[in-house]
């Protein structure tokens, strides 16, 4: 018998054989679930409906929904694509050239000062839009409230883009709306909500939470490009007249919200996108410090496990600086030009991050995969990108983990703020005395009196202040 021959013979037996079957049971191929059950099938996904018959109508229906929500092409595109990353040679990393930071000590007051009154001028403007990004789920911290509900929250007077999660979202309206937004007027804050992904296994294959939901996570600080883009407010930023975009985490409470040094820097120095930098304190400190991807390749950010130790520690002997020093803490600044390009590339590159965390499912907390992308991913797009050192003291004192934690607490974060208003408060003139050791106390200025430690001298010149206190307008 011939191949073709043979090829029909088969298929006949198949077709008598399913017709038989089909005589036997309903015809279920046809049905709507059974139809997603071979597609769950073609992406390898069919074990979420393992407990399909155990669920409640209600429960069925709530699986259901889901799934056929979920884009499965591009999730798994998503999935191959970070998957296979993973396993990729990546290309070997160089020190920053030391010309594309503007360290602290080569900054001159008249720098300074141009900048300062560039980037009020642009703000006065109207120009600048303020992003914060506040979709993360906190898991270190391990507090059931948004973070931005748990730490002091700083005005500002300029249209702000507020970005939460499925996670977060109403947790942060609802503390927004508590607290009179903070003496803003609604429509000035725009809240829109980022993506979500389901958490996977090592081996790909969808976690599930409950029988009848998937485990999912938000898409990273980095599904602001996205987000921004699907929910029309790049153009909303457009019609407001907004040119430049702050971008900035949530749990940094020492943050300099629309920075007018670091938007005058920015426009001066004419690039796509900016990223404040700190030193790193010490060679083994486990955060991303950026570097140039490949020779004379484009910038970016390395996890501290992609450092090996030699590199960690190797001094770059003209400065005396560690070479690769420049720790990314999630401080932005890009062109609205830029935000309406990067958005279509990252979701092109498909490769996202993985990181591995607890993930909440059936079978209690288990160790998996959250796929992320982050801010920084969008800086290889852009045809150029400026670094700006910031002191640490004055500008980042996160809230990533728990008290008790060693570092980066919600404690360690209070105390940075006290340090730095009292040393405001003692350069403009001001004593102070404390009943607890200094180191355990301060005083803490109102964001009404002074931005960055500026305009105290009227309020504190020969005043003395008992410690702990505020001094509000
Ligand atoms: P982190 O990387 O510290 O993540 O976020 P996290 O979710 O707050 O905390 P862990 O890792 O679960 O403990 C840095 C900034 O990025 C925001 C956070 O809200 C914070 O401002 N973020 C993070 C998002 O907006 N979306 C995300 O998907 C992740």
């Amino acid at each position: 018998m011939g191949a073709a021959s043979m090829e029909r013979e088969n298929g006949a037996v198949a077709a008598a054989a399913a017709a038989t079957t089909e005589m036997l049971s309903p015809p279920r191929v046809n049905s709507p679930r059974q139809a997603l059950v071979e597609r769950l099938k073609d992406y390898g996904q069919e074990d979420v409906f393992a407990l399909l018959d155990e669920l409640s109508p209600d429960e069925r229906d709530f699986l259901v929904r889901d799934i056929e929500n979920l884009d499965l092409p591009r999730i798994d595109r998503i999935i191959r694509c970070s998957l296979h990353s993973q396993g990729l040679p990546v290309a070997a990393i160089e020190p920053v050239p030391e010309n594309w930071v503007a360290t602290v000590d080569r900054r001159t007051m008249e720098d300074r000062e141009k900048w300062w009154k560039m980037g009020l001028k642009t703000i006065y403007e109207g120009k600048l839009g303020v992003v914060l990004l506040s979709g993360g789920q906190g898991t270190r911290l391990g507090i059931s409230d948004p973070k931005g509900c748990f730490s002091p929250t700083r005005p500002v007077t300029i249209h702000w883009y507020i970005m939460t999660s499925p996670f977060t979202d109403e947790a942060t309206r609802k503390y927004f709306s508590s607290h009179k937004y903070f003496g803003l007027e609604p429509d000035q804050i725009s809240f829109f909500q980022q993506g979500t992904l389901p958490c996977i296994s090592k081996d790909g294959k969808f976690i599930m939470e409950t029988p009848f939901s998937l485990a999912k996570a938000p898409d990273g600080n980095g599904g602001v490009y996205a987000a921004l883009k699907s929910s029309r407010l790049l153009e909303d930023m457009a019609s407001r007249g907004i040119k430049y975009v702050d971008c900035y985490g949530v749990d940094n409470v020492l943050v300099r919200v629309a920075d007018p040094t670091f938007l005058g820097y920015f426009i001066d120095k004419g690039a796509a996108s900016a990223a404040k930098v700190v030193r790193k304190a010490y060679p083994q400190e486990q955060v991303g410090v950026f570097v140039r991807r490949g020779k004379g390749g484009p910038l970016t950010v390395v996890e501290y496990s992609e450092l090996d130790q030699p590199m960690a520690s190797a001094i770059n002997q003209r400065t005396g600086r560690l070479q690769y020093c420049w720790s990314n803490v999630c401080l932005n600044m890009f062109t609205l030009d830029f935000l309406n390009q990067v958005a279509t590339g990252l979701e092109k590159d498909g490769v996202y991050h993985l990181a591995e965390k607890k993930i909440p499912s059936m079978n209690g907390y288990t160790m998996g995969l959250k796929l992320e992308q982050f801010i920084f991913d969008s800086f290889p797009y852009a045809p150029s990108t400026a670094l700006f050192e910031v002191l640490r003291e004055e500008e980042f004192a996160p809230v990533k983990n728990a008290n008790g934690s060693n570092f980066d607490t919600p404690e360690s974060a209070r105390l940075s703020v006290l340090r730095l208003h009292t040393r405001w408060v003692i350069a403009a003139g001001g004593f102070l005395t404390h009943s607890v050791p200094l180191y355990a106390t301060g005083v803490e200025v109102s964001p009404l009196c002074s931005y960055a430690g500026e305009n105290l001298e009227a309020i504190c010149r020969g005043r003395t202040f008992h410690a702990p206190c505020e001094i509000s307008l």
